[in-house]
């Protein structure tokens, strides 16, 4: 096959770096973001009349019958064409002949490698917010449907306050929201059209970049064509967003697979989403929570991957960018599957509200509590910190819990403590007790709830 820019050539290319340098095993998944562009391209050649409005029409309708072959699979990709732009070229000049030879005209695989990118991840940041906001919003439900449910809030992994489940779930519904944000930054970063860069100097021929970004959707056009070839910030931005994402599905796979063990006995995972064990019967396995936990572990390597690949590039394009695909790619289908799986399975998770209740008053969780009862009652924060202390290392040696000791052996800690202090030592009560905004007390955590279901709703 001769290829499209084989004139200054007197060799043939060799296998070996034919297949060394190929791409569209891989960049064929940008082939509709390629038509799409292509057809603006043509359009605006057309308006400008760098070609004909005739052959402006004809590149459109058979850049539209090339698109409808590759959707029907009947699209044959050669490697020897290099990639996905050279494969939908060549097509377009076989059918077209001349005219299609007309459609590379102001343009360089430079800026149309960028544009296509950016048109690929636009569309899939829009649909990584869907899933995102799909995924809060079962955590949203999970929550106003266990509004009464108390759990132990952990510090270090060891019991520490009484909170409520609904607010323990609301944490990951704002994580998730600052990701969607991101996620929008990072749109915002690549909704500037770098076509009519060319190869990196513009052109001599009069093109219209603001009507081609205008039928594209861009925000804008980039404004200086050499940053344009060059800029793959939008594409790291996106994978770094990603790996912060990421994160945060790591730290909720961590705590399912946790609360799912007998020994903390919080939830039990849904038959549907666990695996059984190929030796030990009784087994039932939180493998799709432990997968999303390691799958973190390839888009941080994928973020590494690309700060690398660009890293210390000379200015304008070099080839290295074209690795920029595949961590991309890989990174795009992680962080779908992880959100798509995870949106399924947490609503089909059963709360054991019972065992959280139990408990959420244990290991003298209210410890806290009792120290600001003693504030309340004019003890110095420090005073009562040690004060309380005392109580739960006499509380343990005599092996009862604090709202167990009377009346009588608490007031040898402190003078301060009247009868009163009883509605202060149940997990119930520290809860109902707290008022701080953004603390776990009931109004707080209904007023989060009603707030994050409008924020929710609202992020496109
Ligand atoms: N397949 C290439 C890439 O993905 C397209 C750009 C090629 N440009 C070039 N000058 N060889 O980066």
């Amino acid at each position: 096959m001769k290829k499209l820019w084989a004139g200054r050539f007197k060799d043939k290319t060799s296998k070996a770096a034919e297949s060394f340098t190929e791409s569209v095993s891989f960049d064929y998944r940008l082939w509709k973001h390629d038509i799409v562009g292509s057809i603006a391209h043509a359009k605006m050649l057309g308006k400008q009349g760098i070609i004909t409005r005739e052959e402006a029409n004809r590149l459109t309708a058979t850049l539209e019958n090339i698109a409808a072959d590759i959707a029907a699979g009947t699209f044959v990709f050669r490697r020897d064409l290099e990639d996905i732009h050279m494969n939908i070229e060549h097509a377009l000049i076989s059918k077209l002949g001349d005219t299609g030879r007309k459609l590379h005209t102001a343009r360089s695989r430079n800026d149309q490698v960028a544009l296509d990118l950016r048109l690929y991840l636009r569309s899939e940041i829009d649909e990584t917010i869907s899933l995102i906001k799909r995924f809060q919003k079962s955590l949203l439900d999970a929550a106003s449907k266990h509004l009464d449910a108390v759990m132990p809030g952990y510090t270090h992994l060891q019991r520490a306050q009484p909170v409520l489940l609904a607010h323990h779930l609301l944490a990951y519904v704002e994580m998730l929201q600052r990701d969607a944000e991101r996620m929008k930054k990072a749109r915002a970063s690549a909704n500037q059209l770098p076509l009519g860069a060319c190869a990196l100097a513009g052109t001599t021929l009069p093109i219209d970049r603001r009507y081609v970004a205008d039928l594209l959707q861009f925000d804008g056009i980039a404004r200086n064509s050499i940053d344009a070839v060059s800029d793959r910030d939008f594409a790291i931005e996106f994978v770094s967003a990603s790996a912060l994402l990421m994160m945060h599905l790591s730290r909720i796979a961590e705590e399912l697979v946790l609360w799912s063990t007998t020994e903390f006995n919080f939830i039990e995972l849904p038959d549907a989403f666990t695996t059984g064990s190929s030796i030990m019967p009784q087994k039932k396995n939180p493998d799709v929570a432990e997968l999303i936990r390691g799958k973190t572990g390839r888009v941080y390597g994928n973020l590494m991957a690309l700060l690398t690949l660009m890293k210390a590039l000379p200015l304008s394009y070099n080839r290295d960018m074209q690795e920029d695909k595949i961590p991309i790619f890989d990174t795009v289908d992680t962080i779908k599957s992880c959100l798509t799986v995870l949106g399924k399975m947490f609503p089909a998770i059963t709360f054991h509200v019972e065992r959280m209740r139990e408990t959420a008053g244990d290991a003298y969780s209210t410890a806290t509590d009792l120290a600001e009862y003693l504030v309340r009652k004019g003890v110095a924060f420090r005073r009562a910190h040690e004060v309380t202390g005392k109580i739960v290392r006499y509380a343990l040696s005599s092996r009862k819990r604090l709202d167990e000791l009377s009346l009588k052996e608490l007031r040898r800690f402190s003078p301060s403590i009247a009868s009163d202090v009883f509605r202060y030592l149940d997990a119930d009560a520290s809860i109902k007790n707290k008022l701080s905004s953004g603390g776990t007390g009931p109004d707080e955590v209904k007023k989060q709830i009603r707030r994050l279901k409008k924020t929710v709703d609202s992020h496109r």
